[in-house]
Formats: structure tokens, sequence, C-alpha cells
């Protein structure tokens, strides 16, 4: 996600408009879960700003600060204090389910196994956790980031832990890429003959680490979108499909075709904004096409035909060369990435 990520903490990045993160916490609010506690690093301050006290969200958040980055299994021994004889859910805020967890908690509830994880069959399982299950379907064995992966079942982001999980995570050793790994924890409750349930996952499930990721996810969240036209639309526009516009949005002379998100302060002009685009606040779009895309907040795009499949920063400009034409004049930060047509 670079360069967005160098000014940004990942999980604040906006699908929809939403930071993946608010969408993780509403599935726990939705589970029936109050209590969070969010692990923070680097990031943190961001974080804190964007969720303060978890009351928006019906939650009652405290922050734990982990120095470093050392591992998921770390996180869960940085917060053990915290945690205390509680079983309870960990949840990567990165992570993207659009079916929630609240079946995955009740039949956790139900049959209260001593550790309980989601997986999703995946194409490529190489960068993920994969599980190995047996004839009669129960986990036999758990791998982080297998080279010659024995299945297509990934390890998605989210578990279910009783308070042996505290007792794995002291005993494993630190991985390859150095962090204490939950998928060496969960497999060392295997071996330990401790149960270890699993659920499949159904709906649409991302880890947003990557551009692609964060577009398809975008894609899921806007197509559950009911329209709602609160913003300021003239007369020669055209509005079709599903499509929100906050109040404090203008649209002059312009077509937006749904499903699409243009909110507060964005001031689109003879424009077309097509399916699949969330326009972040106080963005300008004049003279300009643009279609399944991400755009956050304070940018202008002005005379630029066409931007697709795109995901463009915070207070980024985009304008026509007054250059000869067919000349680019570009300012790009590190790790920008450009596909010039
Ligand atoms: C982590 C877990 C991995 C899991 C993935 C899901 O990977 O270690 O087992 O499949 O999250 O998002 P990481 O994001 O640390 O590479």
């Amino acid at each position: 996600m670079r360069p967005m990520t160098h000014t940004s903490a990942k999980q604040l990045l906006p699908v929809g408009n939403k930071p993946v993160l608010f969408l993780a916490l509403e599935s726990i609010a939705a589970a029936g879960l109050a209590d969070v506690g969010i692990v923070i690093g680097d990031t943190g301050p961001q974080v804190m700003r964007a969720v303060g006290d978890g009351s928006d969200f019906g939650l009652n958040v405290t922050y734990l600060h982990q120095p470093e980055p050392l591992g998921l299994a770390h996180a869960v021994l940085i917060a053990r204090d915290w945690l205390g004889d509680d079983d309870f859910l960990m949840y990567l805020g990165d992570n993207f389910l659009s079916g929630g967890i609240t079946r995955f908690v009740s039949d956790f509830r139900a049959c209260r196994p001593d550790a309980q994880v989601m997986l999703t069959r995946v194409p490529d399982p190489r960068s993920f956790g994969v599980a190995e299950l047996d004839g009669s379907g129960a986990i036999t064995a758990l791998v982080e980031k297998p080279q010659v992966p024995k299945s297509d079942l990934a390890l998605a982001g989210v578990y279910l832990f009783t308070p042996v999980i505290h007792d794995a995570v002291s005993k494993i050793c630190p991985s390859w890429r150095g962090e204490l790994e939950i998928t060496d924890a969960v497999q060392w409750l295997v071996d330990a003959g401790y149960k270890v349930g699993h659920q499949i996952v159904t709906g649409e499930w991302k880890d947003t680490g990557s551009v692609t990721d964060m577009l398809a996810v975008n894609r899921v969240v806007l197509d559950e979108l009911t329209s709602r036209i609160d913003g300021d639309v003239d007369s020669a526009s055209e509005i079709r499909g599903r499509v929100e516009i906050t109040a404090g949005a203008r649209v002059r002379n312009s077509t937006i075709i749904g499903p699409a998100i243009i909110t507060s302060g964005a001031e689109i002009s003879g424009s077309y904004v097509g399916p699949f685009t969330s326009i972040g606040e106080n963005c300008q779009i004049s003279r300009s096409e643009i279609e399944s895309s991400i755009v956050l907040p304070d940018t202008r795009i002005d005379g630029v035909l066409r931007v697709e499949n795109s995901f463009i920063g915070r207070e980024v400009e985009i304008t026509a060369s007054a250059a000869a034409p067919g000349v680019y004049q570009l300012v790009l930060g590190d790790h920008c990435r450009m596909r010039l047509g």
C-alpha cells in the first residue's frame, strides 16, 4: 500500500469512505462484544484519534502498546494482563469480511473449543497461514506462508481463543521472519491435543494488503450502498443507480453512475464519475472522467481523461499539463506508481 502507508495507518485507509478498521469494529459490535483492546504501534496516535474511546461504535476501547511489530502472538503476549483469563476474539484490523463474524462468535460460544479459526479458499495461499485438514475435516497442521502449500485453505485474520492460548504463546519461538506467529501458537495447541475448531468463510474475505485488494473491498462495500442524495445536484446533472451524495457535496453539469459515493465538501463539475468510485471529502473533480477508484480527501483532478482502477491519496493534484500535448509533467513522491496510456 505504499506510498499511502508512509503517511497513514493501513487500517485507516477508507473503502466506501470508511476505514477498513471501522468496518471491523462494526462487525465486532454487531457480534455482541463490547470491550475491545486495540494493539497499536508506530501509527497509534492516528488510530487513537480516529477511534477514540470506541463509543461511536458502541464499544469500550482500550489501547495496548506493542513497542515493536514482533508478531501476532507477541500482540497476545503484551495483551495478557488486559485479557486476564477471559475468552477473546482476535481480529486483524486490516481484514475485511463481508458477512461479519456474528455466526463465528455464536458457534464458538455454543461449542467452546479451545480455539477456533476462520478459513477461506484462496487461489494462491503462499502469502498466508495455511491449514491442512484430515478426512474428518479436523485441522492437523497450520503452516505460515508455506512455499508449497498443502491446501488452498488460508487462515483469515479472525481467531477465537480460550486462555490456553497464553500457554501456547509462551512456548513458541520466533519464525524465519523474526515474528512470534499466531499460526505457530495454534499449531502448538493442535500438537498438544487441544481442540481447534474452524469455520469456512462464506462471504467475501480480503486482507487489504494491496491496492487491488482495497479496490475489490471498495466494490463489495459500495455494492451494498442505498441511494441517498443530501448534497446539492443541479438540473444539468444526471444521477443513475445507487449513489450517495453527502450533505455539503456539490454536483454540477456531471454524470454520476452508481454505486458511488461523493462525500461532503466534494465538488464535481463537468465530469463523469462511474461505478464503484468513492470520492473523499473536499475533493474537486472537474472536466474529468473517473471510475472504479478511491480518491482520498482534498484531492483535485482537473481535465483528466480517464482515471480507472486507481487509488489516489490525500491532497493530490492531477491536472492537464500546460506543456506540449503528449508531454507529462510529474512531481511524484517515493513509491508512487503511474500507468500511462
Ligand atoms: C497474518 C497471519 C496469516 C494470515 C493473515 C491473514 O499474516 O500471520 O496466517 O493468513 O494474517 O490476513 P501477515 O499479515 O502478518 O502477513
